[in-house]
């Protein structure tokens, strides 16, 4: 069995398209799912994540989070995954969400699996920062938190912040500091993680039920990005499972790091507080470089096994 994995998300077509490789992978166990209001609303993003399990053959349990922010004002990225968060491809729906909330199986799935569970966020990160203020006992039994967020350079919301953590800067700062062992893809990585379009064709010609429903969200994407210059996609969701999967394919840097919550101009940017706040932990491991070829290896290989 692989590492037992609970993935915290909002799909989102990238977030789709990460939870199919994570599905595919045998390096992963996917215990569960926790949804997010993030590129849509929590309960859409719990319907995607539901309807993705079913696509996938997947039998996985998916609990609802938290449908806005900690605090300040709630920001979607519909302009960017179609208003029902999948390129406005409309999955069949079967089964229902949990009947325990985000926070129940975070907490409930933590104590069980005593210290073996990791947990990877690619969304806003307001169900963590829940669990860190509701339940800070059980903080010493997340193995290890990756998220996909924030960026040391350049954001893609403003100058300075990236959607994730933009989208809720307060629970990002909480969860940035919390001490948990941390490994965090931004987009400093994530931008150079592509997609390209030659690869897209390729999949469509694999054909199928999966690949054909996916191939039609990618495309959303793809055009989004196609008015932006770029033809291919970035795989900002995608990555972040690929390095739990592999860790090779990228390289980190430990980090003390934090998050702007006041400053209306530089809200959601990441603080490196290492010289500044020296006694503060470097808990974050941050991915500066990716192996592409090494990626688009394992991205290839996963999606093929759904021909
Ligand atoms: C992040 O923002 C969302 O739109 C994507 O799903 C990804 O998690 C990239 O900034
Ligand atoms: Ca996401």
């Amino acid at each position: 069995m692989g590492k037992k994995v609970i993935i915290d998300c909002d799909p989102g077509i990238d977030d789709a398209l990460a939870l199919l490789i994570a599905f595919a992978s045998e390096e992963l166990e996917v215990l569960g799912i926790t949804a997010v209001a993030g590129n849509v609303s929590s309960d859409l993003t719990a319907r995607n994540a539901l309807a993705l399990c079913a696509l996938a053959g997947k039998n996985i349990e998916v609990a609802v989070g938290a449908s806005g922010p900690l605090s300040g004002k709630p920001c979607n990225a519909s302009d960017v995954h179609g208003s029902n968060g999948l390129g406005n491809v409309d999955l069949p729906l079967t089964g229902s969400v949990s009947s325990r909330s985000a926070d129940e199986m975070l907490f409930e799935e933590l104590i069980r699996h005593n210290g073996e569970l990791e947990l990877i966020a690619m969304g806003p990160l307001t169900n963590i920062a829940l669990l860190i203020k509701n339940h800070p006992d059980v903080l010493l039994l997340v193995k290890k938190l990756t998220i996909m967020g924030g960026s040391l350079g350049r954001g893609n919301v403003t100058r300075y912040a990236e959607f994730n953590f933009y989208a809720d800067p307060l629970a990002a700062d909480i969860v940035l500091r919390s001490g948990i062992p941390i490994e965090m893809y931004g987009l400093d990585v994530t931008n150079h993680a592509l997609l390209f379009a030659e690869q897209i064709d390729e999949i469509e010609g694999w054909g199928g039920l999966v690949l054909t429903q996916t191939v039609a969200m990618i495309r959303y994407y793809q055009a989004f990005y196609r008015s932006k210059g770029l033809d291919g996609l970035k795989m900002h969701d995608p990555l972040a499972v690929a390095g739990v999967i592999d860790p090779e394919i990228t390289k980190r840097t430990p980090h003390a790091l934090g998050v702007e919550t006041r400053d209306p101009e530089t809200l959601g940017r990441v603080l490196v507080l290492n010289d500044v706040e020296p006694e503060a932990p470097r808990n974050v491991d941050v991915c500066l470089e990716v192996d592409q070829d090494a990626f688009s290896r394992l991205f290839m290989g996963l999606m093929k096994s759904y021909r």
